[in-house]
């Protein structure tokens, strides 16, 4: 029997409008070609434009319309006339705090046929997994501004680490990196945070009693950093808190080579609610509308919404249609040295999802 998956597509703002289609595409192709099942799509309109109409980034029962979803396909929000705060917490965070999405899941890898920023290090050096926490930590919006504009004027940004959310994002790393290579590295700075951050470190010796079979290391965040820049190969699955994982990862992303392919999964894996998956990248306005956008990360956030609702075979047809087209390297858009547009690209990994079957 084919089961049918209902998807809530959010394109938002800019290239996002273009790459959510591209990405629609691929999924549609691989549903057919595997047989295994069909996509439903649902369109939001829900953008900046959204916002300049009505005052809101989203319906006020936004959530409720998107609970029986089976997974979420967001684009990008944000434009040029809406402070980026607003389309931020208008959107994107209460989706991910509503929903317990709080895996943030970014595969750092180098494609086979890009060549990366770094001299020495090539696509057999680069392959991690970041996992951050996503609901709480340093972005739990929790603090004020006191005297705003005043000369003795206060502002707070309080993190808050429970016992709750930092045992279930660790959980979760140590899982994967069971599948993975048996080696988990966490991002901490438990010698100038000494409350939160010591609490980390004493999560993860904890959690990691019942996974005698995985290697874990810490390291203070900004040694993390260089050896990410040094010594990537050192590294497989690496778990880190909201902040630590946010900036890691985009140093992660640049990597791959272009931003025109890290791709990330807002992840519910309780599966109460449903997960969000979408590109890294924002809504590129210099380029928007000139289908000149890399749909790639977006195939790629599509191949971990697949993995997600249960379909692994399609994902690794859409993953290995997205290398084959890297590799190849003739069908490519601007940013990674080709001049091929969006649908080019798009239809190149449509015809080898087709192929690969
Ligand atoms: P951006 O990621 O939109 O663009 C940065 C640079 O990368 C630009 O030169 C752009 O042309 C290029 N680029 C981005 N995606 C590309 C793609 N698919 N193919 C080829 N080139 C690509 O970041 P920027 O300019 O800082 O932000 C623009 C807007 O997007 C802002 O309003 C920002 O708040 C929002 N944003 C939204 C995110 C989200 O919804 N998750 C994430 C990051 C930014
Ligand atoms: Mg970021």
């Amino acid at each position: 029997m084919t089961t049918t998956y209902r998807i809530a597509l959010i394109p938002g703002d800019g290239v996002g409008r273009e790459v959510i289609p591209a990405g629609l595409r691929v999924l549609n192709r691989a549903a057919e070609v595997t047989g295994a099942f069909t996509l439903t799509a649902h369109e939001f309109p829900w953008s900046c434009e959204f916002y300049q109409r009505t005052g809101l980034m989203m319906d006020r029962d936004a959530l409720q319309q998107l609970a029986d979803f089976d997974a979420i396909y967001l684009g990008a929000v944000g434009y040029p006339g809406v402070p980026d705060h607003v389309s931020l917490w208008g959107l994107l965070l209460p989706i991910r705090q509503g929903f317990e999405q709080y895996v943030n899941l970014r595969p750092i890898k180098l494609l086979p046929g890009l060549r990366g920023p770094l001299r020495d290090k090539g696509p057999a050096d680069i392959d991690m997994l970041f996992i951050r926490e996503n609901t709480e930590g340093e972005y739990a919006g929790h603090g004020g501004r006191l005297h705003p504009g005043a000369p003795d004027e206060v502002a707070t940004q309080t993190a808050i680490f429970t016992r709750h959310g930092t045992e279930r994002i660790v959980r979760y790393a140590f899982e994967r990196a069971r599948e993975r290579g048996k080696r988990l590295a966490s991002a901490t700075k438990s010698n100038s945070f000494n409350y939160s951050m010591v609490f980390w470190d004493a999560v993860v010796n904890a959690v990691a009693g019942d996974y005698p079979d995985v290697e874990v290391r810490s390291y203070l965040v900004d040694a993390l950093s260089a050896r990410m820049i040094l010594n990537p190969e050192s590294l497989d699955v690496v778990v880190a808190s909201n902040l630590f994982g946010d900036i890691l990862t985009d140093l992660g992303g640049a990597l791959q080579g272009s931003l025109g392919l890290p791709a990330s999964g807002n992840i519910n894996p309780e599966k109460r609610y449903p997960s969000m998956f979408e590109p890294v990248h924002g809504s590129a306005p210099d380029i928007a509308g000139q289908n000149r956008a890399n749909p790639m990360a977006t195939v790629w956030a599509g191949v971990l919404m697949l993995d997600q609702l249960g379909q692994p075979e399609a994902a690794r047809l859409v993953m290995a249609a997205l290398e084959q087209v890297v590799r190849e390297g003739n069908t490519l858009t601007k940013d990674l040295g080709g001049s091929a547009g969006t649908r080019e690209v798009t239809d190149a990994i449509v015809a080898a999802v087709g192929a690969a079957a």
